[in-house]
């Protein structure tokens, strides 16, 4: 049967899962405390770039299935009670790997104000260990059930409607009740996983450590295919027939980036430390993938002359999103900018996210190009940081014949081989 949901946070996590579970046929009443970013979501914009999702939540608020609201106080009123609170607001990180959950805590408070007796609090945003217990002490009333999100940028709303697992941490009637929520998306039984709040906390963190190391492992590899002259390409594709091994996250790149790798690599180092655990393998990952997103810079300085200027084509951190958080694009941009290189960048879709961070920073320097032919004529060197389509169907003869003599091609995701760059024209350096 269809429920009242309340949504707390329309930011990545939660807008997703809100116009999923609308699409779906709940009603979904949508909490977003910041006044400007309601008001666009309500015109019909989103504050960020995700595909289809635009439509899917056009689609729920034509069919009256999803509403705003700015605080829990209104949106339990006007849905005369809500059975499900998923908390899916932000936990940012400190430098440190702590993660600051005052906002988790303020919205499972307001929760435990407003909501009816056998409401439920399920916390998708991605906590540290401990977190749900920490909750629950200040609530004793409160029901909570951890549902750790695994949505990827760029595939968020099929990562949502097909799912390889969802995880539910809590009392095993509490998470039953969840499991019904998603019980039409996941008819296998097999998929579920009803654990303790924290194993389903623990799970998230160790899944992404698990993804970011195997970037690392291949990104290692990479450097020294590079300097015995193997390709990182065909090695990769050896070691993807291995059944034992697997097919993904073995493609060598700048390093990984977005919200989520970065920071949770970050705290699970965090919960070592508090814990007596030697963190060691977790803490090179990280200190590896730190050292990766530098690796043309090194090269540039040694070989492409300050007169000309730098191509960057892809600021996002991957395709399909406008993203550029820990993007690394932001660190080769950083150093060279302030080394006197000139910087033309072009992304599809995260210009306006990357000239705002330059004017946050103060960056010197950047221009920022809606047309990737403008960013590269004349240029000394193209550096490729995301592998977006449009890069990948690009006429490499053309492409070398827009820039200046010498021209230096940086591939930071390998998409062409090192043979048809240098057919092409250019001097070639991929990741490996
Ligand atoms: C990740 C997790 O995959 C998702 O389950 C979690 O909920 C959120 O974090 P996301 O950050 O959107 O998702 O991106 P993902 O596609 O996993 O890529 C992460 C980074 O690794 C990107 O910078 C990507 O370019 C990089 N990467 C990925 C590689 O460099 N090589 C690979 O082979 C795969």
């Amino acid at each position: 049967m269809n429920k009242n949901i309340c949504v707390i946070g329309a930011g990545y996590v939660g807008l997703v899962t809100a116009a999923c579970l609308a699409n779906f046929g709940h009603n979904v009443f949508v909490v977003e405390k910041d006044p400007t970013k309601r008001q666009s979501l309500i015109a019909g914009w989103l504050p960020f770039y995700e595909p289809g999702l635009a439509e899917l939540v056009g689609d729920g608020m034509e069919a009256a299935r999803l509403s705003f609201f700015g605080t829990v106080e209104e949106a339990t009123l006007q849905a005369k009670g809500c059975e499900f609170f998923f908390v899916c607001v932000g936990t940012p990180a400190g430098s440190d790997g702590s993660c600051d959950t005052s906002m988790v805590e303020a919205a499972a408070h307001d929760v435990a104000l407003f909501s009816r007796p056998d409401a439920i609090c399920v916390l998708k945003s991605t906590v540290p260990v401990g977190t749900a217990r920490l909750i629950s002490g200040q609530n004793p009333q409160l029901v909570v059930v951890n549902n750790p999100e695994f949505l990827k940028e760029g595939d968020a709303i099929a990562d949502f409607v097909k799912p390889e697992r969802v995880v539910l941490g809590g009392s095993r009637e509490a998470c039953e009740r969840v499991q019904k929520i998603y019980g039409p998306l996941v008819r296998n039984d097999h998929k579920f996983f009803l654990v303790s709040h924290e194993t389903a906390e623990l799970s998230k963190l160790a899944s992404n450590l698990a993804l970011a190391s195997r970037v690392s492992l291949i990104n290692q590899i990479g450097r020294l295919s590079q300097a015995l002259g193997a390709s990182i390409r065909d090695v990769s594709a050896i070691m993807r027939t291995d059944s034992r091994i697997g097919t993904r996250y073995l493609f060598a790149s700048l390093g990984f980036g977005g919200s989520c790798f970065p920071k949770d690599v970050l705290s699970f180092v965090r919960q070592c430390e508090l814990h007596g655990v030697d963190p060691a393998f977790a803490r090179s990952v990280i200190h590896f993938n730190e050292s990766q997103k530098l690796l043309f810079i090194e090269d540039i300085l040694k070989n492409v002359p300050k007169k000309g200027h730098i191509a960057l084509l892809g600021t996002a951190f991957k395709p399909n999103t406008d993203d550029i958080r820990d993007s690394p694009s932001l660190a080769i941009t950083n150093t060279l900018a302030h080394s006197g290189y000139e910087i033309k960048a072009y992304d599809p879709k995260s210009n306006a996210h990357f000239f705002n961070w330059i004017m946050e920073h103060k960056i010197p320097n950047v221009d920022c190009y809606d047309v990737m032919q403008s960013a590269v004529e004349g240029a000394s060197a193209v550096v490729i940081v995301t592998e977006w389509q449009e890069f990948r169907g690009i006429d490499l003869a053309m492409l070398h014949s827009l820039t200046a003599e010498n021209c230096r091609l940086y591939d930071g995701k390998n998409i062409f081989s090192r043979s048809e760059a240098e057919a092409a024209g250019f001097i070639y350096m991929g990741t490996g």
